[in-house]
């Protein structure tokens, strides 16, 4: 690691301490969105990490961007998955892939944290068979007439900019879909209701409506019928953002174990002192090492350029096990304090589960890695 690879390292874990720790708990009871946290964390460059500083982004690698996820994971995970889809599924397919009229309007805000983005793919009957997509973008000569909805949307309601995946020629199938930046005024969107979930209960979670809203022309990222292609590669990128989330539930609950087994006793010596606890960290601290060399993996194949989906999809498909895995061994480290919240460890066993589900489920990651091994 670079000196500024370890400054970006420190920097996120001094803010998850100080910042995000306190307050974490009540955020997940009450489910509470952390907005003027993620205020901060854009003030620190953390919600456009890898744009380039021409268009208000902090122009680091993926490396960066993987530590700051992990140490802001360990702490709190509804903030970092807001984090992720700002920066890896919003920004970072905005700048591959978007126009230079669309990064100035769009992207800048979104890269300094001004605003936050969303990105609409999921649908009430198309989540991991993403091109069964119902939301219509009927081709109006100047703009597209957009209706449907979305399920399941991060960000759904403190966003302000919308990518939305929708469908134009249903009998192109996947090359008929087109993807488009939808801005939270336009007249027609709604805002449904918000999920009462298992875990990031923190996160803003929402279905999104759309009747007859009129989206320019000028808002369709790249050429017709490019969305689905767009979706693909941009969750490619996004999936080592929630492999480095994963990893960071995981340490965060290892962190937490190690500290409360040197502390706690029982039968007349610590709970690091019994062999059956030493062996728990000493799979925990294994797992979680093997999630890490696999996220890192990835983040330096994007950063070289070179080939990361089976990488990132792998990382992702580890990573999560490995979150549920260590997580629930925290639980059990912890007893009977670990059942309860103010231990943290129950949030973070429940917080794990979503990252084996969203941004491709483990069985569509199995898909993913096959599909590259025998091709
Ligand atoms: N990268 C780039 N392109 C890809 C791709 C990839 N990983 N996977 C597929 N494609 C392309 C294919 O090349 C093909 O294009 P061409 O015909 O031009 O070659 C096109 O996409 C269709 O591919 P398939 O025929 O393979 O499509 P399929 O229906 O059999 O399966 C799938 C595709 C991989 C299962 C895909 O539907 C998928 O990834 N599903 C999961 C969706 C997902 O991750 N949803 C998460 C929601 S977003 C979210 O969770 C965000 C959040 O808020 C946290």
């Amino acid at each position: 690691m670079t000196e500024e690879h370890l400054a970006v390292q420190q920097a996120a874990r001094d803010f998850a301490k100080s910042e995000l720790l306190p307050g974490v708990i009540e955020r997940d009871t009450h489910q509470k969105f952390p907005a003027e946290q993620i205020k901060k964390m854009a003030a620190l460059g953390f919600m456009g990490m890898m744009v380039d500083p021409k268009y208000n982004g902090g122009g680091l690698d993926t490396i960066s961007y993987v530590l700051a996820m992990e140490e802001i994971s360990k702490v709190d995970a509804s903030a970092s998955v807001c984090m992720s889809v700002n920066n890896s599924l919003v920004c970072w397919g905005l700048e591959k892939f978007g126009s230079e009229e669309q990064k100035e309007k769009y992207l800048k805000p979104l890269a300094s944290g001004e605003v936050i983005g969303a990105f609409c793919l999921s649908e009430p009957e198309a989540g991991s068979d993403a091109t069964s997509q119902r939301t219509r973008a009927e081709d109006k000569g100047d703009h597209y007439l957009l209706n449907g909805t979305k399920n399941w949307i991060t960000n759904g309601n403190s966003a302000s900019i919308y990518i939305v995946i929708a469908q134009t020629e249903p009998e192109k199938r996947h090359k008929g879909i087109n993807a488009l930046i939808v801005e939270k005024e336009m007249p027609g969107f709604v805002v449904g209701r918000k999920e009462d979930k298992m875990g990031i209960r923190g996160s803003d979670t929402h279905s999104l409506m759309f009747t007859d809203v009129k989206v320019p022309k000028a808002n369709r990222i790249g050429e017709e019928g490019f969305g689905f292609t767009f979706a693909m590669s941009t969750l490619n990128g996004g999936r080592i953002g929630i492999a480095a989330q994963a990893l960071g539930i995981a340490s965060g609950a290892y962190e937490l174990s190690l500290r409360y087994s040197k502390e706690r006793k029982a039968f007349g010596k610590t709970l690091a002192e019994h062999q059956a606890i030493q062996f728990k960290l000493a799979d925990m601290a294994t797992q979680i090492d093997a999630a890490r060399l696999l996220v890192w993996k990835a983040a330096y194949l994007k950063d070289q350029k070179k080939d990361f989906v089976k990488a990132a999809a792998m990382a992702k498909l580890f990573a999560s096990q490995v979150a549920q895995d260590v997580t629930t061994e925290a639980v059990q480290i912890h007893g009977g304090y670990g059942f309860v919240k103010e231990f943290h460890v129950e949030r973070m066993m429940r917080d794990a589960k979503i990252t084996q589900i969203y941004e491709g489920t483990t069985e569509i990651q199995k898909m993913v890695i096959s599909r590259e091994l025998l091709r």
